[in-house]
């Protein structure tokens, strides 16, 4: 939860006090919009000097700092440029206020954000947009660090949301709840990402499961490993028996819809952590493998967020999670296991463990007798060479699926772009000794890792994103920091409050 206070209110700009006002300008206006000009005046015309030199432009997402005088009830004003007026776009207004955010954090205290005055976007949806962006922007993960409690000085207390000329506060207000409840999500999804595999462990995700389970319309059930057995689930059982850490097969249901109504199934890896296992990593590629759980933690948070928004859907979360690891007990490269569905896979790289673990996942999720199943792994390698760290990809055989995950991309400004699934890739994953092989070699590897898991899907409508080069950033970006970005966490969100039951 982020730590600080978010309201709204419809006081002029001109007189708020606080540590720092944000402004977001766009770059065609030539002179000062008129819900400015006082404050402008006040402060001896400084904004719009700024915006007539040369150094700022109000090009989307550049910040310019405007130190104000010791004795003003104000101490910084931070101009962000959100570009044309003709066509407000969310993405470039979340960007441009976390960039503003990254500025106002090392002031600390109590921040103002200015709205903007749109013709194509509400002043409700800005008002959320711009929370969102600040809140993504501040986000720290600094538990591991002896001194963080030193900065309380420098602590962001609160944020006041500022639309002294536009929309219903009632209004503003909600949107500002739903944006902190995803952005809280963000928060909780980036928290367990970011921890590392010896402090987040496959029953660590138990111990989350079992505290949603509290909540109302909430059960989970968690398959340990003698069950698992029972199951036929060796493909999961197989992945972890390098492993110290038991694998669990945990199901969470909320049942926030109609009685009786088909649930929407959401799948996620949980690899807590990948060495590759027998077919062990590079060192420098195992480096980042605590993330392995990337998947899982998207839907689980994903899963908060729709139980705290009261959403109602009849949902499914269920998340395999096991520790990939080489040992005298680890399976091999050659072994061949039977899973869940009766499909026997050769395993030709015990380093493609996560189509494994997923396989036994999706041939249970059969039982729910889904609407539709989506599930979100760090499946491949070469998803990032595919489309770099920008976007994730999206595979399905379903075009009405495809669309609706290719929509709540566009309204969450999360990138996706969806791969063909052409028959020529199903000869790839052929074995000739098992009815298919685990790894098909490099080319095409994200197509034929989902060609893979398709294989236990047949029963109903599905699609997969393959989240792997999106979900850990190695640079600071606006919306995120080195390290977990949560990414998907608000697409899924999105997608299921649209969801059509
Ligand atoms: N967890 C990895 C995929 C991954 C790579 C996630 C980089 C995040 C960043 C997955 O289990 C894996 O090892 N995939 C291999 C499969 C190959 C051996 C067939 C890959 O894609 O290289
Ligand atoms: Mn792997
Ligand atoms: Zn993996």
């Amino acid at each position: 939860m982020a730590p600080f206070r978010i309201n709204a209110t419809k006081q002029s700009f001109v007189n708020f006090k606080g540590d720092c006002l944000i402004i977001p300008l766009y770059s065609d206006a030539k002179t000062l919009p008129d819900r400015l000009r006082e404050l402008d005046e006040r402060h001896n015309n400084i904004i719009s000097g700024s915006l007539r030199s040369d150094e700022f432009s109000a090009n989307p997402s550049q910040t310019f700092v405007l130190n104000l005088p010791p004795d003003s009830p104000l101490r910084k004003i931070i101009l962000c440029g959100i570009g044309s007026s003709k066509d407000l776009k969310s993405e470039g207004l979340r960007k441009s206020i976390a960039s503003a955010a990254r500025q106002s954090e090392k002031l600390g205290g109590k921040i103002g954000i200015a709205l903007p005055v749109s013709d194509n976007l509400k002043p409700e949806v800005i008002a959320g947009i711009a929370l969102e962006g600040f809140i993504l922007a501040v986000y720290k993960f600094e538990r591991y660090k002896s001194n963080n409690k030193g900065s309380k000085k420098s602590q962001l207390k609160a944020i006041t949301i500022l639309s002294p000329d536009a929309g219903n506060l009632k209004s503003i207000d909600s949107s500002l709840r739903k944006a902190e409840a995803i952005c809280d999500a963000v928060w909780f999804g980036r928290d367990i990402i970011n921890s590392p595999a010896n402090a987040f462990n496959t029953q660590s995700f138990v111990t989350e499961a079992r505290k949603l389970s509290k909540r109302a319309k909430v059960k989970a059930e968690i398959i340990g490993k003698e069950e698992l057995k029972k199951l036929g689930m060796n493909a999961i059982l197989g992945v972890a028996q390098g492993s110290a850490q038991p694998p669990k097969l945990i199901a969470l249901e909320y049942k926030g819809g109609k009685a009786g109504k088909a649930p929407l199934v959401l799948v996620g890896k949980g690899v807590v952590f990948d060495s590759g296992g027998l077919s062990l990593k590079q060192p420098l590629k195992m480096l980042e493998m605590k993330q392995d759980m990337g998947g899982a933690g998207v839907i689980l948070s994903a899963f908060r967020a729709i139980i705290e928004l009261g959403i109602k859907i009849n949902m499914v979360a269920l998340i395999p999670t096991v520790e990939n690891m080489p040992s005298g007990t680890a399976y091999r490269p050659g072994d061949i296991i039977k899973t869940h569905s009766g499909i026997t896979v050769e395993v030709l790289n015990t380093d493609a463990e996560g189509r494994l673990i997923l396989a036994d996942a999706l041939s249970y999720a059969r039982k729910y007798k889904p609407q539709a199943v989506i599930d979100v792994a760090t499946l491949t390698g070469g998803i990032k060479i595919a489309l770099g760290r920008v976007g994730c990809g999206v595979f399905s055989p379903d075009d009405s699926l495809a669309e609706i995950i290719l929509g709540a991309s566009e309204n969450t400004g999360e990138k996706a772009w969806r791969f063909p699934l052409w028959d020529e890739f199903d000869r790839m994953i052929e074995s000739n000794m098992a009815d298919i092989k685990n790894s098909a070699g490099p080319e095409g590897s994200s197509i034929t890792a989902a060609k893979f898991l398709g294989r236990f899907t047949t029963d109903y409508k599905w699609a997969h994103i393959d989240i792997a080069n999106v979900d850990y950033a190695s640079s600071d970006e606006e919306l995120f920091r080195k390290g977990a970005t949560g990414f998907g966490i608000r697409l899924l969100i999105n997608l299921i409050e649209n969801w059509k039951q």
